[in-house]
């Protein structure tokens, strides 16, 4: 079906958001509220602040603490009113801005000469013999062979666009949102066994194969594709790395500590040179009741579990720390999927570190070997970098296939550290080096075994000196020109005391992007250069910054989250945050980052109300994008008997989270 147009819904006042961005229900659904909880990361890294205190130019104070005070006034702005319509801008993006779209619409926003249509809604049959979506008529056995719920990372592999092109779809299925599944929803505690047995299996990811009928059509599913198939909470994956087999890995339902069920809170991910998709297991935490659970040494709470869970302890006793406590440390790792075998065990990679991980992105060093960069995901955590010990083979051999398969298996893993060069220069930048934690199988952390610093990586980067970032999400590679960009979400809990040049400012919330110069444009080196390409927010607060670029003709952007890049190299950017910080639906942005428009951001398209925008893929022909519409009518208030989005309108009357495919008139 084809959607082109869909009336504009007001069903219900939208309430204050969370000062993150995100709607009280995001935060419970998604994060287990992580963000009412005390900050993890309670290590004497110093910030950048302490550092003035010791004696930097009394300039560099002066200029810190002006830009300081200027952010938390912003604070007073309170729920930005919509903008009248910017100034549209058609010039080298190949498209006209949208201008943004008030928080309170339901409807998908695409620039002129472009429609949409869905690719892939929760619900929809993913297996042969899956039943048709029937929201009143949910069953476990009927969602593990339909499309998963909140779908983040999106993957197309095998890209093209003549009739009958055909194409795999990898998508995510991060997190559900309980009280718009059923309607009898009252808390955690209410849900029926059955219904969480459905929210498990709604949970993992999706492979489906999908073909498309020309350039100016969509994707579309095709249910009975050879390489199809769900993973689920209940689905067999292997661990390997250094950490499999350790005593910390090992349960009671598998002593072996080398295989584990289910993938947890997936959220971006990355598509190797090799055909496979990375995803990151990130707010695995909440899944956990950690009521009477022993944390003598602090572990359990350096990753936040300390709540109660989500119930899913009564099917599951794994779900109960103080009964299993190894089965947490299960998750929180980077899965990899192998879209090509559906009968291939997806595999937890130990070697990547075990953190709150928003994905990760493969790039290739200089000499062949895999270099993955990952964001943790929380205030004041860490950017990561593994490198792996072997090259890639090139080649589509099955030996060079069972070779590049285990290329995570093993490798270096370190931790970054930014140093600015000082604010006089009116420029955030300065210099970076990846410290190592791991390195040629040794533990480089005084105390710790390799085992210990790869499951409980954020303890070990404590110790060494990591800078706390403000909210890595995700880290990925520009392969036009060899630098890496990464997403800092936002962070209001950062104090004008706290800032560096890195996260240069207190009560950000609005979020930055870095861009990351890897010294000798090599991915394996240790040392980098680096400088903040964009200060978000409403482009006449004086605190935002677009790489120079005259901002009277620029987009309010606001929570950068996914990032991707087109064929040219432009960095496309999507949001989560912007109806609590700007008072716009999230959506999707294109800045070039080389050439005369460095920094001319401009917006390409909103998702509907409550939702935000995931898994940016650009179609390499560059005429059509995809994305992931995650939470729609994610709005506290809403309930399946108040529908606040109708997303994507195929008549159900119910929000239905799922992808979409933008595609030229
Ligand atoms: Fe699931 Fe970091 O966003
Ligand atoms: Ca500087
Ligand atoms: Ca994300």
């Amino acid at each position: 079906m084809t959607v082109t147009a869909t009336p504009v819904r007001r069903l219900l006042p939208l309430l204050p958001t969370h000062p993150g961005g995100r709607s009280a229900q995001t935060c419970h659904f998604r994060c287990g509220d992580q963000c009412a909880q005390p900050v993890p990361n309670t290590s004497g890294n110093r910030y950048f602040g302490d550092v003035l205190a010791e004696g930097i130019s009394r300039r560099s104070v002066v200029r810190a603490g002006a830009l300081g005070a200027a952010v938390v006034g912003l604070a007073s702005w309170g729920q930005a009113t919509p903008a009248a319509a910017r100034p549209t801008h058609a010039g080298s993006h190949g498209f006209t801005a949208i201008d943004p779209v008030p928080s309170t619409v339901d409807a998908v926003t695409v620039p002129e000469g472009y429609r949409w249509e869905p690719v892939a809604s929760w619900g929809d049959p993913v297996l042969p013999g899956a039943p048709a979506f029937d929201f009143d008529a949910q069953t476990p056995e009927a969602q593990r062979q339909q499309f998963g719920y909140n779908c983040d990372y999106v993957a197309v592999l095998g890209a093209g666009n003549a009739a009958g092109a055909k194409a795999v779809m990898v998508v995510n299925h991060e997190y559900t949102n309980d009280n718009l599944m059923f309607r009898d929803y009252t808390d955690a505690a209410g849900l029926s066994i059955e219904q969480l047995e459905i929210i498990m299996a709604a949970h993992g990811m999706s492979v489906v194969e999908v073909r498309r009928q020309g350039a100016r059509r969509a994707w579309r599913v095709d249910p009975a594709g050879r390489r199809n198939r769900r993973i689920h909470t209940h689905t067999e994956l292997r661990l390997d790395g250094p950490a499999a087999g350790s005593e910390h890995l090992r349960t009671s339902a598998d002593p072996t500590g080398t295989v584990v069920l289910g993938t947890l809170n997936n959220c971006a991910g990355g598509t190797t040179p090799w055909g496979t998709v990375l995803s990151g297991e990130e707010n695995f935490h909440q899944y956990f009741n950690a009521t009477g659970a022993a944390d003598p040494d602090g572990r359990l709470r350096r990753y936040g579990i300390t709540g109660g869970g989500r119930g899913w302890e009564r099917a599951d006793s794994r779900f109960l720390v103080a009964e299993e406590p190894n089965e947490v440390n299960r998750h929180g790792w980077i899965v990899e999927v192998d879209p090509e075998d559906p009968t291939s065990a997806p595999v937890k990679h130990t070697a990547l570190g075990r953190f709150k991980h928003e994905g990760a992105t493969v790039a290739l060093a200089a000499d062949g070997r895999a270099v993955a960069y990952m964001g943790d995901d929380e205030r004041y955590d860490y950017l990561y970098k593994f490198v792996s010990a072997q090259s890639m083979r090139r080649g589509n051999s099955a030996a060079a296939r069972r070779h590049n398969l285990q290329l995570l298996a093993e490798g270096d893993l370190y931790v970054a550290r930014f140093t600015g060069d000082g604010f006089e220069d009116g420029v955030y930048d300065g210099t970076g080096e990846w410290l190592p934690l791991v390195l040629d199988g040794r533990s480089q952390v005084p105390g710790f075994t390799v085992a210990e610093v790869l499951v409980w990586t954020r303890l070990a980067a404590d110790t060494v000196g990591a800078t706390k970032m403000d909210r890595p999400e995700d880290v990925e590679p520009n392969p036009a020109n060899g630098r890496v960009y990464a997403a800092l979400t936002n962070n209001t809990r950062r104090t004008p005391g706290e800032i560096d040049e890195a996260n240069p400012r207190a009560n950000n919330r609005f979020g930055h992007v870095i861009e990351i110069d890897p010294d000798g444009g090599d991915h394996a080196s240790r040392t980098f250069g680096w400088n903040i390409v964009l200060v978000c927010g409403d482009p006449e607060d004086p605190t935002t910054y677009y790489a120079g670029f005259d901002k009277s003709d620029v987009s309010p952007i606001s929570c950068p989250d996914n990032v991707a890049f087109d064929r040219e190299g432009n960095l496309w950017i999507s949001t989560d945050g912007q109806p609590g910080t700007l008072g716009y639906n999230d959506g999707l942005f294109m800045m070039p980052v080389d050439g005369d428009q460095r920094g001319n951001l401009q917006q390409f398209l909103a998702v509907p109300v409550g939702a935000e925008t995931c898994g940016p893929v650009i179609d390499p022909t560059g005429l059509s994008v995809l994305v992931a519409v995650q939470h729609p009518g994610e709005v506290t208030g809403a309930s399946p008997d108040t529908v606040v989005s109708q997303f994507p309108y195929l008549g159900d009357g119910q929000p239905r989270p799922g992808v979409i495919h933008v595609v030229p008139q």
